[in-house]
């Protein structure tokens, strides 16, 4: 029996894959050890060889190992979903950013500053959004609403290192997430309980994916040559449309259990 590793992720796995081996490991406990071209993944469950990788790395912190871990998928040549190439241009923030608008695709507009000390120099219209470094599942992410907010959350951005993008506050109607596996596409509106949708989520929509952003899903899929890519896009009340960001690690709730089925098929297909 092949043995497929998942790094991170749901629990559900296991029951998706039940023809092979599947061992879970936290990107974070693990250690990599590559020797004469062949992979070998350690924690304190003991060591395991993939035969192909699935990579559910969520809304945790950013940190080398991954990175590394990824180059060693990519130099052992092991089938790794999404392959270690894509999942590289996706690690930052700022890159998967440049790649959606490179593509001229409908990205929001936004500033970055790598010393929170040039805020000063941003102006912009109160509500507006503050991303601090590269993060997901809403960590680092503030709304600013006037003044004497802006003013604490300066003297609170001082003590990061990171980058600092600040961006418009979209007073969405739809908070809209596309995802496409391999040539499948869904679509779904979310809503949270605050301004962030992803965020104590109360609501999920399927909804029939309009053919406009199924062909611009598609572009960025083949510009990154993702077997699995997901975009959220903000929905205005006069129907204009912001990208937010892509996601190639995107969560699957919500969505039907047909979406695991067809992300297990594209890392079997692989390894047949
Ligand atoms: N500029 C914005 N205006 C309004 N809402 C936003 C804005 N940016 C993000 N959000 C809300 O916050 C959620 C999370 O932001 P997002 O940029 O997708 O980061 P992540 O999902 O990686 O945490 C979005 O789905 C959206 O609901
Ligand atoms: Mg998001």
């Amino acid at each position: 029996m092949k043995t497929i590793l998942v790094v991170n992720g749901e629990k559900y796995w296991k029951d998706i894959l039940p023809a092979y081996t599947v061992v879970q490991k936290s990107i974070q406990h693990t250690s990599w050890i590559l020797k004469s071209g062949k992979l070998f993944v350690a924690d304190r469950d003991g060591v395991v060889q993939p035969d192909a990788i699935l990579w559910r790395v969520g809304a945790i912190k950013p940190t080398e190992i991954q990175t590394t871990a990824l180059d060693l998928i990519a130099l052992a040549g092991i089938p790794c979903v999404n392959s270690p190439e894509t999942l590289k241009i996706g690690f930052d923030r700022l890159s998967m950013l440049a790649t959606i608008k490179k593509l001229g695709l409908s990205v929001i507009d936004f500033d970055v500053v790598t010393k929170s000390t040039n805020l000063k120099n941003i102006k912009m219209d109160f509500p507006f959004v503050v991303k601090v470094g590269n993060y997901h599942g809403g960590f680092g992410k503030v709304l600013v609403e006037d003044e004497r907010k802006w003013q604490d959350i300066q003297d609170l951005l001082f003590v990061t290192e990171h980058y600092i993008t600040v961006e418009p506050y979209i007073n969405y109607v739809r908070d809209i997430r596309y995802i496409a596996i391999n040539d499948k596409v869904w679509a779904m509106s979310r809503k949270g309980k605050f301004w962030k949708a992803n965020i104590e989520t109360t609501d999920f929509e399927e909804f029939e994916p309009e053919e406009a952003l199924v062909n611009d899903l598609k572009m960025l899929q083949n510009a990154i040559g993702a077997d699995i890519i997901a975009i959220d896009i903000l929905e205005e009340e006069n129907g204009n449309l912001h990208i937010v960001e892509y996601n190639d690690i995107p969560g699957l709730s919500g969505f039907s259990d047909e979406l695991k089925y067809e992300l297990a098929a594209v890392l079997t297909r692989a390894l047949s």
